[in-house]
């Protein structure tokens, strides 16, 4: 027999077998399926094989090694029918016929990343104290992010190495005209009472930008919910109260909280703010009362109101919430780490 014809054979039992096996709709043909292509006595795999006895000398090892492969092709394409037979899954040949009384395929569904879960959380309970949501552009101006908030240019928090400008027509990063992403979300404030009189009771959650490596507890990019109270007579104790408030809210027990004297330009006196988790004070973020420079650069009179401010990481409240350890798993668009959330 000529190897061409051998080789010929078995490649279109191959096919024959293959389709067939794919449209078995049940357990029974499945199996007559099985003894009639795979069957140890008549099968006609076996056919096949007995031909091999009349292949020339030189030509068999070839014609052996395509019969173990078309071999192996059939037990797999057999084993692949079995499973898709047992889980009745798939949408094509092989499917058993449609059962209307079975429950369906349920469509996996997706859900909002852990960040947006959070800033709804955030919001929803800031609103309950009367805190209203302000945006503003991620892309601003050194006024909003800088000057307006008693941030010299000679400020090393100005330094084109600690910011991202934008490369934009020919301008000098932090000079007139330029262009940042913003580093922080206190640009808001200014933005805020740019446009409104007090009283003044808002918050403002987006995302924020610096040039900070990545590590478990920083990225390059994360967000910040700003905070800001104007009114007559505003203290430091009311600053505290709903700082207190927010946390016990937010993180679920009684969480005491803690000032540290800080320096903001646009606050004074600045704090850095900790809470009580986990056994160990952690850091939130910063606050302090408008310094009066601030209320007037936007026109406020600073006899008449004072208020405070506050700036807290989304991310790391959101991590002490859930147990989350690396900053860095969030942003990773890993399936198995956020469909935990
Ligand atoms: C500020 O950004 C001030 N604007 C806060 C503020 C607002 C003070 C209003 C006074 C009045 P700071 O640079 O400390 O402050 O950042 C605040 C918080 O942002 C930090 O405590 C931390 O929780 C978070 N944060 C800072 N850098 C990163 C980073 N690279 N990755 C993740 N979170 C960060």
């Amino acid at each position: 027999m000529a190897l061409s014809d051998f080789l010929r054979s078995l490649e279109n039992l191959q096919d024959e077998a293959t389709k067939a096996l794919q449209e078995a709709r049940d357990a029974e043909s499945l199996e007559a399926l099985r003894v009639r292509f795979l069957g140890a006595k008549k099968g006609r795999f076996k056919e096949v094989q007995k031909q091999l006895g009349k292949i020339s000398k030189e030509d068999k090892p070839a014609a052996g090694k395509k019969l173990n492969e078309v071999k192996q092709k059939l037990q797999e394409a057999l084993q692949a029918a079995t499973e898709a037979l047992a889980e009745g899954t798939g949408d094509g040949p092989g499917m058993p016929p449609q059962d209307p009384t079975l429950p369906g395929t349920p469509l996996p569904l997706g859900h909002l990343h852990p960040i947006t879960q959070t800033i709804e959380h955030l919001k929803e309970i800031m609103g309950r104290m009367g805190f209203e949501t302000a945006e503003g552009p991620e892309v601003e101006d050194p006024w909003h992010n800088f000057v307006a908030l008693n941030i010299p240019e000679d400020h090393p928090a100005r330094d084109p190495l600690d910011n991202f400008y934008l490369a934009t027509a020919g301008n000098q990063p932090g000079g007139e005209g330029s262009q940042l992403l913003r580093s922080q979300t206190s640009t808001v404030q200014i933005r805020v009472m740019e446009q409104r009189q007090p009283p003044i009771r808002v918050i403002s959650l987006g995302r924020v930008y610096r040039p900070d490596a990545p590590d478990a507890t920083h990225f390059p990019m994360f967000h910040q919910m700003e905070g800001l109270l104007i009114d007559r007579h505003v203290t430091m104790a009311n600053l505290k109260t709903i700082l207190r408030v927010f946390a016990n809210n937010y993180l679920g027990e009684d969480v005491p909280i803690r000032f540290r004297p800080s320096f903001f330009p646009f606050t004074e006196p600045s704090v850095e703010v900790d809470f009580w988790w986990d056994d160990r004070w952690i850091e939130f973020g910063g606050a302090g009362m408008v310094d009066p420079a601030v209320l007037e650069a936007v026109g406020y009179d600073p006899e008449a109101v004072s208020g405070f401010a506050f700036g807290l990481g989304v991310e790391r409240l959101c991590m002490r919430r859930h147990g989350i350890t690396d900053i860095r798993d969030l942003y990773s668009g890993d399936m198995r780490f956020l469909s935990q959330f």
